[in-house]
């Protein structure tokens, strides 16, 4: 690991990822995005890979996932060799921004978590919809602020939740990105935090014997890697649940087609 890690260097060692709204959420997603097995999707920011095998599995279609960090690509490659679905699920290392496909390539792009942290994140959305098929979809899960101001609370515990460098738009600003990137029929959801589901979705996705598998790759870290445990001393800071989360913060789904 290299000298000063980031939230997602020790997200990818340790192996777990997640963005609000767990299964429930990606559900959503496949259907308002209208994906079936014939589909060919594309999983921006994918992390360790949870969510493209779960689609490919469930629906049964292809899915390309990318994301900025190598080692997040390498998680996800193990996880898709464990399932048995290399032949329809592939990852590459690619920043949203500038993604390596061409144009009108996939039936839906999808982005769970994602689009919040790129620097220019019109040219993140931009670039979903050119190699999105025509007729095709633009799917995000991305946290949002409800109410602006944010208390500074608010804002560290959202930090902690999803990623140090997190910075979530406001719903009108996610749609106008979709509007501004050409795509048309915008739907958007809005939902806010139910902290007990949240602990319950990490269950779900990786199952007892990944979460366990994460916990002691925790431990291990934190033994082995003063790095880690100064890391873990931030993290716990923003670690309670501020009075009035869900006044400020949630996440939407925001669904964009192309014409
Ligand atoms: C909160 S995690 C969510 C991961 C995954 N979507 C999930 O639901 O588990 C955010 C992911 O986005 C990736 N990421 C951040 N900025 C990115 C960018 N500009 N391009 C591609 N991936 C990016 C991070 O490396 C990380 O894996």
């Amino acid at each position: 690991m290299k000298d000063q890690p980031t939230f997602f260097d020790f997200a990818a060692e340790v192996g777990l990822t997640k963005h609000i709204g767990g299964i429930a959420a990606t559900e959503a997603l496949i259907e308002l995005c209208h994906i079936d097995r014939d589909s060919y999707i594309l999983d921006v920011g994918c992390g360790v890979g949870v969510t493209a095998c779960f689609i490919a599995t469930k629906v049964g279609c292809r899915v390309v996932g990318v994301d900025i960090l190598e080692r997040m690509v390498q998680r996800s490659k193990e996880r898709a060799a464990r399932e048995k679905l290399t032949h329809r699920v592939k990852f590459r290392v690619a920043d949203a921004q500038y993604l390596p496909f061409e144009d009108h390539l996939f039936d839906a792009v999808l982005t769970e978590s994602v689009t919040a942290f790129p620097e220019d994140k019109q040219k993140a959305v931009s670039e979903y919809a050119r190699v999105t098929k025509p007729g095709g979809y633009v799917g995000l899960n991305e946290t949002a602020w409800l109410k602006v101001p944010p208390p500074p609370e608010v804002i560290a515990w959202a930090a902690q939740e999803v990623g140090a460098s997190v910075t979530p738009l406001t719903p009108d600003e996610w749609t106008g990105l979709l509007h501004t990137a050409g795509l048309q029929e915008i739907t958007t959801q809005i939902h806010t935090v139910d902290i007990q589901d949240e602990a319950k979705g990490i269950l779900q996705r990786y199952g007892w014997a990944g979460a366990l598998q994460v916990m002691g790759r925790m431990l291990r870290l934190y033994a082995q890697n003063p790095l880690y445990r100064d890391f873990v001393k931030k993290v716990r800071q923003g670690g309670i649940v501020p009075d009035h989360l869900n006044e400020y913060f949630g996440y939407g789904l925001f669904i964009g087609r192309k014409g």
